[in-house]
């Protein structure tokens, strides 16, 4: 096995690359940052650094909206600076697996695989794969064997529910629905109750730090700046945890609901599988404190979580081209006919 085989996980929020030759997993936020309109300036963390902060002259923005590229040159920008920056000079004729969701249109998909098929790195390979396969995989579950998995990635725009069999999709829903979601639920909640403005960053730091899934009978609190709406001047305020939990159960409860839902439609020996196995979260929401036991409330249906939420796709990704027992989980755009 060669070492030069990258695999990609373009997500909304973070871009992870899993690099063979290292044994790393690069995590770097999905954004980019633009000047005169179409000269680099800074990318991945550096951008991100710069949202809600940057001058007019500078664009930042994020390439890949509700799990698919939207800008696809940015994209390519960019995803060529960032392996350049950590693979240097082992890009050339690499291999690349490429990690899709699965509910979007071939053309989305083609997206996906040209972004490296067309780039200057002249790759080996470019192979795609489908995200909840390479969760699975990442999750070390036996995806090849006649079980169904049921498998929740809750990202930063998307959630995909999946349940899986003999390595193949029986039902899969990708919801516009995530993280982001999430901390505008935490936006509006302050502003309408508090006449508080904040921005994102300040959002996704009180849902991550105080944000809980079940209402606790011990207090947490963060201090933060906001803009009073009345007197339009900046402002300090303490915010506590049962605020932040107000704020975001309700999108939690769409999600449970959207698993419920395909819990309702899954066939029923494989429903038996999948309350033997729980079900298994991912994804970096799927860290919202004590989010298990909600899901575990609603379904009845015992609720694993993982290690390393947001890398389980990319780790998983690193097996199926490793692993001669995965690799026919993957696939080629040129090769595969599409329904
Ligand atoms: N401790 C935490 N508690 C709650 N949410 C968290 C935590 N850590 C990260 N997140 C959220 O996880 C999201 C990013 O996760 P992830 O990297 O899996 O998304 P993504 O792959 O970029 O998005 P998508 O899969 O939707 O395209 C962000 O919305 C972030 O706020
Ligand atoms: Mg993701």
């Amino acid at each position: 096995m060669s070492a030069n085989v990258y695999g990609i996980d373009l997500g909304t929020c973070n871009l992870k690359i899993f690099c063979k030759g290292t044994g790393n997993v690069i995590n770097e936020k999905n954004t980019i940052a633009i000047v005169n309109k179409n000269q680099l300036y800074a990318f991945g963390d550096d951008a991100y650094a710069m949202y809600e902060k940057a001058p007019d002259s500078i664009q930042v923005s994020f390439p890949v909206v509700n799990g698919v590229i939207a800008d696809y040159n940015n994209m390519q920008m960019m995803i060529g600076e960032l392996l350049e920056k950590y693979a240097k000079s082992h890009i050339k004729g690499a291999e690349f697996i490429v990690a899709v969701p699965t509910d979007i249109t071939e053309v989305e998909k083609k997206a996906f695989f040209d972004l490296f098929y067309k780039s200057r790195f002249k790759p080996r390979s470019v192979l795609l794969c489908e995200k909840p396969i390479a969760d699975a995989v990442g999750l070390d579950l036996d995806v090849n064997s006649p079980t169904g998995f049921m498998i929740v990635n809750i990202g930063a725009d998307t959630t995909e529910i999946s349940v899986i069999s003999l390595g193949g999709l029986v039902l899969s829903d990708l919801l516009h629905f995530g993280g982001k979601r999430i901390d505008e639920s935490i936006i509006n909640y302050l502003k309408r109750n508090f006449s508080l403005v904040i921005g994102q960053k300040t959002a996704m730091h009180l849902k991550e730090t105080l944000g809980c899934a079940i209402a606790q009978e011990e207090e947490t609190a963060e201090t933060i700046v906001g803009r009073d709406v009345v007197s339009g001047l900046p402002i300090e305020m303490q915010i506590n945890s049962s605020i932040v939990y107000e704020a975001i159960k309700d999108p939690l409860n769409t999600i449970c609901n959207s698993i419920k839902i395909i819990l309702e439609k899954t066939p029923p020996e494989l429903a038996r599988d999948i309350i033997h196995s729980g079900i298994y979260i991912t994804g970096g929401s799927s860290k919202i404190k004590r989010l298990d036991e909600l899901f575990t409330e609603i379904t009845n249906i015992r609720v694993n979580t993982c290690e390393y939420p947001e890398e389980s796709a990319v780790r998983g990704l690193d097996k199926i081209v490793s692993d001669e027992k995965y690799r026919r989980l993957a696939f080629s755009m040129k090769t595969r006919i599409y329904k």
